[in-house]
């Protein structure tokens, strides 16, 4: 029989970027090309799990197996995660904008004569990780993901506590040409109990790997 120690278990995962309108036709998004996301909701899906997948705009496929619901803005990707709480896990892997325009114009900005530049005013968005992760149905295990540049551990540590999460799983962005929208990907496990280092594999193996690290914490 093929291994699917996640049948009955429901897990939420998100991926791709937010996309935060300017106007009609402009808008300010971050780099994310949803490989690691999607990889994982369909690792999680062949070990049996029900997986509903958030995913902002990306130009690669639905994966198979996976309930898809498609947003563009971090509100949008929020309202959707939280609704489909309660569930066992959360793996929260989109790049979500930290800022949008306050507030959207309802026309094309247009070139004014001498008019100069818009100043754009922005605010925050919410934190949908760290929602789930302080939310009144938490999932009994919440994964985040940090992309950094510097102080990758520190900062991951940081994360774990700010956003209420049980693991972060870090990966070095500085090094050029590599991970963004890239293939292969070279992270660490944070967790309170360490820092688990996996070599560097292709964004598939670190789905599957990940996918049987959340089997093997919910079966606990
Ligand atoms: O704070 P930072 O953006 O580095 O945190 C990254 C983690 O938090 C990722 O898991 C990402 O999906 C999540 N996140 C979120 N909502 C935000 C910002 C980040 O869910 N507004």
């Amino acid at each position: 029989p093929a291994h699917r120690p996640l049948v009955g278990k429901t897990i939420v995962v998100t991926s791709g970027p937010t996309v935060e309108p300017i106007d009609p036709v402009r808008y300010i998004a971050n780099r994310s090309s949803g490989k690691q996301g999607h990889a994982i909701a369909a690792a999680l899906a062949r070990l049996g799990a029900t997986v509903r997948l958030v995913s902002g705009p990306v130009s690669i496929p639905d994966p198979e197996g996976v309930s898809v619901v498609h947003v563009e803005t971090a509100r949008e990707m929020k309202q959707a995660v939280e609704k489909h709480l309660p569930a066992d896990a959360a793996v929260m892997v989109a790049a979500v904008a930290d800022w949008r325009v306050e507030s959207e114009w309802g026309q094309k900005l247009k070139k004014q004569p001498g008019g100069g530049a818009p100043t754009l005013r922005m605010v925050e968005n919410p934190d949908i990780l760290a929602g789930v992760g302080h939310h009144a149905e938490r999932p009994r295990l919440v994964v985040g993901f940090a992309a950094e540049t510097q102080d990758l551990l520190a900062n991951a540590r940081k994360k774990l506590e700010k956003k209420g999460a049980d693991w972060i799983v870090a990966n070095d962005v500085s090094h050029e040409g590599g991970v963004m929208g890239g293939d292969r990907n070279h992270v660490r496990i944070v967790s309170k109990s360490g820092v688990e280092e996996w070599p560097e594999m292709t964004k598939e193996e670190v789905a599957a790997r990940l996918a049987e690290k959340i089997a093997e914490a919910l079966g606990e």
